[in-house]
C-alpha cells in the first residue's frame, strides 16, 4: 500500500486445494505451503506494485490470532526484511486487519460497531477515533463461518461450505425448515451457533440423504471445483431449502445483535468483515435492514484473508510510530480487546 488507502497490489496464495481433501485446514500443512509460498508471494506483491525492496518505509505482518506456525512464517519472513533493510516491523492483529478492510477509502464516524464474521471469529467490537476497541459480544461456541462449514461438510459439499451455500442458497425457501434463533442469557449481544448446526443434523438424520451426500461427494471428488449447474443436479430441492432456511437463521441472527449492538452504543456505523461478509444473502438482507447509519463491507476480494487489510491496519500504527520488537512472538490467541 502506498498511503494506508490504495492498494499497489494484493497477491493471495490460496491453500483451498491443499485442505479440501481433508475437509478441513491441516495445521502442518498449512505452515509448510506458507513456507513454501511466502518468497514467491513477497516477489510477486513487489512485481505488481512496481516497486522493489528498497521503496518499502516499512513490513507489516500478522502477529495473532492463528495458527502459530502460519503466523511464524509470515512474522519470522518480515522480522528478517525489517532487520535486513532498517525498515520498522509492525505487528497487527487478524481482527484489526478486516476491520479496516472494510473501510479502506471511507470517512467512517465514530463510535462504530464491528461484526467480525469468520472461520474463527464472530464478534462484535465497539470502534473508537483512533482505533481503540473494544469488544461487545462474541460467539459462546461456533463462528459463523465454522457453521457453514460444518453444515457444508455434513451434506457432502466439501470445504469450505460457505461460498456454496451462499451459491445454492437462492435456489431454495428461506421458510421452508423453521429453525429458532438461539435465545442468549447474560449478555443478549452473544451469539450461538452450535444448537442451529445440531439442528441441521437432526433435519439430516430424519431423512436418508446417503445417496445425495455421496453423489456429491463423488462430483468433488471428480473435480474440486463444481459449478452450480453441477450442485444443482445433486441437491433436491429439500436440501436447497435446509441450506436456504439455515443460511437464513445465521443471517437473521447476525444482523438482529449487529443491529443491537449498534443502538446500544449509540452507533454512527456498522463494519460487517470477515470471510462471512462475502455471504451475498447477508449483504443483501443488511442493505434491506435500512438502518438510520451506513453500513460498510469490504469488497468481496477483500473479505477473506489477504495482506492489504493487514497493510491498512498498519499504517494507523506506522503513523504514530507504534512499532514491534523483532522479539516479538506470534500469538495463537491474541485478543483485540
Ligand atoms: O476470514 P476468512 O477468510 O478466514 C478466517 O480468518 O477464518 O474466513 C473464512 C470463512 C470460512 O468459514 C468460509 O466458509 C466463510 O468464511 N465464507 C463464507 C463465504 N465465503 C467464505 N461464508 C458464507 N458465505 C460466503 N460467501
Ligand atoms: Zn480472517
Amino acid at each position: 500500500m502506498d498511503d494506508g488507502r490504495s492498494i499497489l497490489s494484493s497477491v493471495v496464495a490460496s491453500q483451498l486445494a491443499t485442505h479440501a481433501r481433508y475437509g478441513g485446514v491441516v495445521p502442518e500443512l498449512a505452515s509448510r505451503e506458507h513456507l513454501r509460498a511466502i518468497v514467491p508471494v513477497v516477489r510477486l506483491a513487489l512485481e505488481e506494485a512496481k516497486s522493489g525492496y528498497s521503496d518499502l518505509s516499512a513490513i507489516a505482518a500478522t502477529i495473532g490470532p492463528g495458527l502459530v506456525g502460519s503466523l511464524l512464517v509470515g512474522l519470522t519472513f518480515a522480522k528478517s526484511l525489517s532487520f535486513a533493510r532498517g525498515i520498522p516491523l509492525i505487528g497487527v492483529n487478524h481482527i484489526e486487519g478486516h476491520i479496516h478492510a472494510a473501510i479502506l477509502d471511507a470517512a467512517v464516524e465514530f463510535p462504530a460497531v464491528a461484526l467480525i464474521v469468520s472461520g474463527g471469529h464472530t464478534h462484535l467490537f465497539e470502534v473508537n477515533p483512533g482505533f481503540s476497541y473494544r469488544l461487545i459480544g462474541k460467539t459462546r461456541d461456533d463462528a459463523a463461518g465454522e457453521a457453514f462449514d460444518k453444515v457444508g461438510k455434513l451434506l457432502g459439499f466439501g470445504y469450505p461450505g460457505g461460498p456454496v451455500i451462499d451459491q445454492l442458497a437462492p435456489y431454495g425457501n428461506p421458510n421452508a425448515v423453521k429453525f429458532t434463533l438461539a435465545k442468549m442469557k447474560g449478555n443478549t449481544l452473544d451469539f450461538s451457533f452450535s444448537g442451529l448446526k445440531t439442528a441441521v443434523l437432526r433435519w439430516t438424520q430424519a431423512r436418508d440423504l446417503t445417496a445425495e451426500t455421496q453423489a456429491r461427494k463423488e462430483l468433488l471428488a471428480a473435480h474440486p471445483q463444481p459449478s452450480i449447474e453441477e450442485w444443482l443436479a445433486v441437491t433436491p430441492q429439500t436440501t436447497r431449502d435446509v441450506l436456504a432456511s439455515f443460511q437464513r437463521t445465521v443471517i437473521e441472527e447476525l444482523l438482529r445483535r449487529a443491529a443491537a449492538a449498534a443502538e446500544s452504543i449509540a452507533a454512527r456505523a456498522l463494519i460487517i468483515s470477515g470471510g462471512v461478509a462475502c455471504n451475498s444473502g447477508l449483504r443483501a438482507a443488511a442493505r434491506d435492514l435500512h438502518l438510520p447509519y451506513p453500513i460498510y463491507f469490504p469488497s468481496p476480494g477483500l473479505s477473506t484473508d489477504n495482506a492489504a487489510m493487514i497493510a491498512a491496519a498498519a499504517f494507523p500504527k506506522l503513523k504514530r510510530g507504534e512499532f514491534t520488537s523483532l522479539n516479538a512472538a506470534a500469538s495463537a490467541n491474541l485478543t483485540l480487546a
